[in-house]
Formats: C-alpha cells, structure tokens, sequence
C-alpha cells in the first residue's frame, strides 16, 4: 500500500503543477500549546500508519438543534416526537461542496473512493495512510508524545489545511487531541464478607420518601440493588421485557464484562435474574473476554447495577476497542482517537438504539481540543434526538482532575497560560448529555469526590436558566473568581449513590465506588421510567436535561434534594451541595415513584 501511496503522489504532484487553482496555500486550521504532563520524544516514525479522521460541517446542525430541543422540551407539543434515522442523517449531511472539495483534496494524495470509510451521512470520512502522507496532507510534523502514565501518542500541536478548505473541513484528528480518557471508578476495594452484612440486624432507617419509608440500615454500608430500589421509590416496580424498552451500557479501555460475575451477582441480589444475561455488540473489534483474569471492575461494576436494576428489561453491552498505550514502531494503527467517536459512528447507524445508554468513561475536558468537544458533543446531540437517554458519571475528582496523587495534583490550564483553574470532565461538560454526581450514606449527603462545575467549552444551556443562576447567587461574593466559568453548562445535572456498591469481580464480592457506580445506577431508573412511559403508550424520553430542569423547578420532590457535602479539589474545598440543584448533586437522586407518576401524568 505504502508504495502504490507513493506512486499515485507523484502523480498526484504533477497534476497540481498542471492546475494549480485546485489546491490553495495552507494555513494553519488549529495550534495548541504543548500539553501539561506529555513530553515529547522522536519524530513519529513516517511509516507508522495513522487513521485520520476528517470532519466536513454538518449542513443543517442548527436545524437538528431547533428539532431537539422542541421534542425533548415537555411543555412542547412536540415532545416526544423524536426523530428517524433518515430525518437526522438528512440533517447532519454535509454540503455537497464540501464533499467535492475534500474528495478533489484527498484525490490529490491518490485517495480514493476505495480508500475511504464514510460515516452513513457523510459528515465524517475516515482514512488510514502512513505518517508521512499526514505530514504532507496537513503540513505538520508528527513526534511521539508520552504522559506521565506512560501512555504514548504520535500528535502535533499544529497542523495546516489549504485555505479553501477551512470552511470545508471542520477538524482532523488525530492531530492535536491529547487527552487521556480515563474509567471512573475509583475506590475498589475487597473487604470480608462478614463487613457486608454487619448491620442487617439493626433496625431500619427511617427515610420518608422511600419505599414504604424505610430502608435496610446495611444500606449505610453496602449498597446493592435492594438498596437503590428502596431509597429510591421504586419496590415492587416490575418492567416488561417485551414492549421494545432496552438499556446499555458502553464498555472501553478493555473492560470486559465478564458473565460469571453477573450471575454470582444475580444470584446474590437479583435470585430472579439468575441465568439471564446481556447482548454483547462489538464495535470495531471491541472484545469481550471471559477468563476470569479478563473481568475488568469497570465493566463488572457497569453491568451488574445497570442490568440488576432492570431486569428483565432487555440489556446489551457494548465494547468499543482501543486502548492505550499505543506502541508507534509496530506499524498498526491504534489508539487514534477518543474511542467515542467509533462507538458514535456505530450506534447512530443502528435503526433502534438502546433507549437508555450509561458511560463511565471521561476526559479532562482541557486536554480534549475545542473544536473536538463540540464535534463529539454535538454526535450525543444527535442520538438524543433520536431518542436516546445518554448518562454519563460526573467525575470523580470533586472540582480537580480526579489524580488521586496530590502531589500529581494539577488544576493548571493547559493554555499555555498555567493559571490555576477547575478541571470539569468532558463528555459530562456537554449539555447534551446528563452528568451524573455522587451521595454516601443515609441519609444522603454529596460523596467528596462527586464530579462537577462549569464547562470552559460549552455555554450554559437554556434549560439550566432556573437552576445555575440561583445557585451562582448563593456564593459567597468573590468566591472562587477566576477558578471557573461561571457562564459554562454547569453540571452535574442528577445524582445518585456512588460509593460501598457491592459486586462480584473474578469471582470474589467487593466494595467498590466512584460515579461509575452512579450513571448506571441512574440510568437503571430511566430505563424503569421508559417502561412505564411505553405501558401509558406515551414515547420514551429521549434528552433528559430539559425535563429534569423543568421537573427540579415545578416539581422538585421527585428529586431527593442533597443538601450537604462539597466537592474539593484544586486545594479547595469546591462547591457546596445546596437546597436546589448544585454543581456537586445537580437536583440531587431520583425518587423513581414521583417521576414515574409526572412522566406518565403531568409531563405527559
Ligand atoms: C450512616 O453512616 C454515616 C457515616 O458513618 C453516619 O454519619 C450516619 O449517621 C449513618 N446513618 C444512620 C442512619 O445511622
Ligand atoms: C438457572 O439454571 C439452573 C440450572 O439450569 C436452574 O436450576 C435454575 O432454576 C435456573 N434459575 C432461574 C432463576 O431460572
Ligand atoms: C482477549 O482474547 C483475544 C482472543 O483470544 C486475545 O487475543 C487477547 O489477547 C485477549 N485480550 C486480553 C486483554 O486479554
Ligand atoms: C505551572 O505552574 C506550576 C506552579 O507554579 C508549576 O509547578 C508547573 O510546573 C507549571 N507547569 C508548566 C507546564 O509550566
Ligand atoms: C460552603 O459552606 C461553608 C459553611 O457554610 C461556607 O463557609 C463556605 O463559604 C461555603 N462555600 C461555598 C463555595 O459556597
């Protein structure tokens, strides 16, 4: 391949010399300041193979927005209305210049229909060539970047594309995206049988708004299914299998799900569930290993709560594969780019996607490049407005970057300016998909490391105007100045618990926590709410983040509102959970009973 690439331009070089008019001078489309915490090494080796991925505008995004926001809008008449594949691919198609310029451009380079992957609306085409063929397309030069984790990348801090093409070409990756996408569960931990039960023989807790009032006291302790089900309203709730409601959970990172861990948890919360098990879908290669050695916490963690949760509601476990580090002297591609975009790609070309979708995968949103982040985020936009319920754990550093080495600890802007500043977490960043923060204990209270604060990307959305501004107001003048944004999308939006959750992993029971545990935690709940929406013969409920505003602001019991705790980081002591929503719980946990009761009722 590599020497028909270098005879085809040669060729190529000679036609532009023919017509130069087809190909502008370049100009420099993104330059970042070299990232804190990479250190950059030799030349990237010009025959690795990269995988470049190449953005064309989406013609009509404005328009997919305006569609969103009326069917995720519960006082809209629309809402609910989401729309088909073909109506948002329709959307999202780029214009048909911009295909016919970037095809000439690629031509160029002897890139050919052949050589080329489209995404099914065109908006990205993707394109596998070695380095050097990059360095020439982009006029950069690639290095080997390694992080203080050990992981390495072949990227650039700058990279060119000719003129003609800026308005033609949104971004190419990989290029300048150094992030380091990291799991969110934190705190594994094994601890004897014997702890997890210590407290079963003493009363119950008195919690009013859950299940009959009460909740086990082990739930203090160790928290399983049975907990969530009472402390949240939701016993004696049972979903159908059959009426086309599913939930997933996405797996990265080689995290395998393993399935005798499932069942050694069904068996041990969930008796009812024994011998039922999830779909596993592959996306690109992704794997599911089932050694025992395989199980990866993460994913064990995911499933287990997520599945235990709703069972028997239908439950599919995607695996995208990628993983750091990536190793540049073997000439394979791999570890190209945040692995979202594949996993994005994949599920908007499925006809029916999983309603109710969890993540506990996240990135400092600094390390993630601006115009990245919105392309990304505007990919969730997408699935949401064809109905999907995307959650994705807040974080788990409080308002820092979640290092747990304080000596590591940095909340320095990536800017090159090295101003101290918070480090929200990207995709819960983006205002299209619901963050969701951490509690502990009962009664609840904001768990230390609960994820949250305000985006530096993206605006505040118009659906938090009745929460952030209350929120801002009750901070101490001056508090903070200058830490964060506080015009950005805040979040989380919702909690739930997220920590002491009981699994079984590679065959042993252990406590385990971090907003890992919360997302799926949450969206079990959307999931359960679906199903009841389907039984009313109403639509499921797709974007979340309007309605969870607009049920906070008129209706703010069905979330239990978390009132103490803070969220430190940064040497701070972060933000403190407050009467309404915050950015450490957002408007706190669900109360399944009151929010089924308005998603079927009032909120239609
Ligand atoms: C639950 O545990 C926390 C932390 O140990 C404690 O403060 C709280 O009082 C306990 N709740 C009950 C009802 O005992
Ligand atoms: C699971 O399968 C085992 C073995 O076939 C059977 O004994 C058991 O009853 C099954 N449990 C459930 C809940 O279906
Ligand atoms: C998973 O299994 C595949 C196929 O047997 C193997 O090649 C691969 O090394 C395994 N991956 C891990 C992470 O164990
Ligand atoms: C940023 O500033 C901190 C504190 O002054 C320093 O420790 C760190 O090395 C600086 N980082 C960079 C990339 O200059
Ligand atoms: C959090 O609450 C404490 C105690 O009331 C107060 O001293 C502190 O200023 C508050 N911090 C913020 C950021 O609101």
């Amino acid at each position: 391949m590599r020497v028909r690439l270098s005879w085809v331009l040669l060729m190529a070089c000679a036609f532009v010399d023919a017509a130069p008019s087809v190909r502008s001078v370049h100009k420099v489309k993104e330059t970042i300041s070299p990232p804190s915490k990479w250190t950059r090494g030799d030349r990237a080796p010009s025959n690795a193979i990269i995988e470049l991925r190449i953005a064309l505008p989406q013609s009509n995004f404005a328009e997919l927005e305006r569609h969103l926001n009326e069917v995720s809008d519960p006082f809209h008449e629309r809402y609910g209305q989401h729309l088909s594949k073909e109506e948002v691919d329709a959307l999202i198609t780029p214009h048909p210049d911009s295909v016919s310029l970037v095809d000439e451009w690629l031509a160029l380079y002897g890139l050919r229909e052949s050589n080329l992957a489209r995404t099914a609306s065109g908006d990205w085409i993707k394109v596998k060539i070695p380095i050097s063929l990059a360095e020439e397309m982009l006029d950069t030069t690639y290095h080997v970047y390694t992080h203080s984790s050990g992981t390495t990348a072949l990227r650039t801090t700058s990279y060119s594309l000719p003129e003609h093409l800026h308005d033609h070409i949104e971004l190419v990756q990989p290029t300048t995206l150094f992030s380091t996408f990291k799991r969110q569960a934190t705190t594994f931990h094994f601890d004897k049988e014997e702890k997890f039960t210590q407290a079963v023989n003493a009363p119950p807790i008195n919690v009013p708004t859950a299940s009959g009032g009460k909740v086990d006291a082990s739930c203090n302790t160790t928290i399983t299914i049975s907990c969530l089900k009472q402390l949240y309203n939701a016993v004696g709730y049972v979903p159908s299998a059959k009426n086309g409601n599913k939930v997933a959970v996405t797996g990265y990172l080689e995290q395998f799900a393993n399935l005798q861990d499932l069942q050694l948890f069904y068996a041990d919360q969930r008796p009812d569930a024994l011998n039922s098990s999830f779909t596993f879908v592959s996306v690109n290669g992704g794997l599911n290993n089932q050694t025992v050695a395989d199980a990866g916490a993460e994913a064990d963690l995911d499933t287990q709560f997520a599945f235990g949760l709703t069972h028997p509601i239908p439950a599919t476990f995607f695996s995208t594969a990628g993983r750091p580090p990536f190793i540049p002297d073997i000439g394979e591609t791999q570890n190209t780019n945040e692995p979202y975009l594949d996993w994005l790609d994949f599920i908007l070309n499925e006809r029916n996607p999983p309603q109710t979708i969890s993540t506990s995968y996240a990135d400092d949103e600094q390390t993630v490049p601006k115009s990245f982040a919105q392309r990304a985020c505007n990919g969730f936009a997408t699935l949401g407005a064809r109905g999907v319920s995307l959650t994705f754990s807040s974080g788990d550093g409080g308002v820092g970057d979640g290092d747990p080495d304080p000596a590591t600890q940095q909340c320095f802007t990536n800017d090159g300016t090295n101003r101290t500043e918070f480090i929200p977490g990207f995709p819960p960043s983006c205002p299209f998909v619901t963050a969701v923060g951490g509690t502990i204990h009962i009664p609840e209270t904001a768990v230390f490391f609960s994820g949250g604060g305000f985006s530096n990307v993206f605006p505040r959305p118009e659906f938090q105007n009745p929460a952030v501004p209350n929120f801002l107001k009750k901070l101490p003048k001056g508090t903070f100045a200058g830490l964060f944004n506080p015009n950005g999308r805040a979040f989380p939006d919702v909690s739930a618990q997220a920590d002491n959750f009981k699994i079984f992993f590679q065959g042993t029971p252990g406590l385990i926590g971090g907003t890992s545990a919360s997302a799926p935690t949450f969206a079990g709940f959307v999931a359960l709410l679906n199903d009841a929406r389907i039984k009313a013969g109403l639509p499921t409920l797709g974007f979340l983040n309007p309605l969870i505003y607009a049920i906070g602001a008129t209706h703010p019991t069905a979330f239990n509102d978390i009132t103490t705790g803070n969220n430190p980081g940064c040497g701070t002591e972060g933000f403190n959970a407050t009467v309404g929503w915050d950015a450490v719980t957002g408007w706190g946990t669900p109360n399944f009973g009151r929010l089924k009761d308005l998603v079927t009722g009032k909120f239609r």
